[in-house]
């Protein structure tokens, strides 16, 4: 499987105009073949320390507008991205040598989509969200069960999304697809954004 895939390579003549519809369709095409993780990807960010971190997320959506993921905005991604709004996004699919990579800027995505997502999860993971003080150090699991308790009974029915919590949108100023070749000679084809146009590059691998 890996050599067929490898084999075919990745022409300029095969993109789309634009980063995001070459996404969907290189997700589209992976997503049905059922993988287990299409959608998870590293998101890097720098903090004010000048630090760079990375950390999984789930990617919920991908549209016009650039990427989506959910989290806690007071976490050390979160308190990042509120400084500096940018942050890189890496997808790895082994299984058929494909990497995507995404630079880009990062804002809230509006309240709705935020709220519509978390009214979407379950309770227990609802509960989670206000019961973690993610990022922060704390004494113990214990600590954070006590906490789930006394959310689960601020919150008998019906769970709010809390304030700090919700969705970060990275619109694309650079976009890298990667394709696996054969004797390390890959195909790398970048999309820049220049003048409010999309410029396709060829990157040495
Ligand atoms: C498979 C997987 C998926 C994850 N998805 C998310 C996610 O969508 N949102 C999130 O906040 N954390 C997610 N996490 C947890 C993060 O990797 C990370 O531990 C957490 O967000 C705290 O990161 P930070 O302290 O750098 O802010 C995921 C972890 C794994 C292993």
């Amino acid at each position: 499987m890996r050599e067929q895939y490898g084999r075919d390579g990745l022409s300029e003549a095969d993109l789309a105009p634009d980063p995001m519809t070459q996404f969907g369709d290189w997700f589209e095409s992976w997503a049905a073949t059922d993988p287990f993780d299409a959608n998870l990807a590293t998101v890097a960010t720098v903090g004010t320390d000048g630090w760079p971190e990375a950390r999984a997320v789930l990617v919920k959506g991908a549209d016009e507008r650039g990427f989506v993921f959910h989290t806690n905005r007071r976490s050390a991604k979160g308190r990042a991205i509120e400084a500096n709004g940018r942050a890189a996004l890496t997808f790895v699919w082994r299984e058929i040598e494909r990497q995507i990579r995404v630079v880009g800027d990062v804002a809230h995505l509006p309240d709705q989509e935020s709220d519509a997502y978390f009214s979407s999860r379950p309770r227990g993971a609802q509960i989670g969200a206000w019961a973690s003080d993610q990022s922060a150090v704390i004494a113990s699991r214990a600590e954070l069960e006590a906490r789930r308790r006394e959310v689960e009974a601020r919150f008998p029915a019906e769970v709010p999304r809390p304030p700090h919590w919700g969705g970060y949108l990275i619109s694309p100023r650079r976009v890298e697809f990667w394709q696996g070749r054969p004797d390390r000679l890959h195909d790398r084809l970048q999309y820049r954004r220049v003048d409010n146009h999309w410029r396709i590059e060829r990157l040495a691998p």
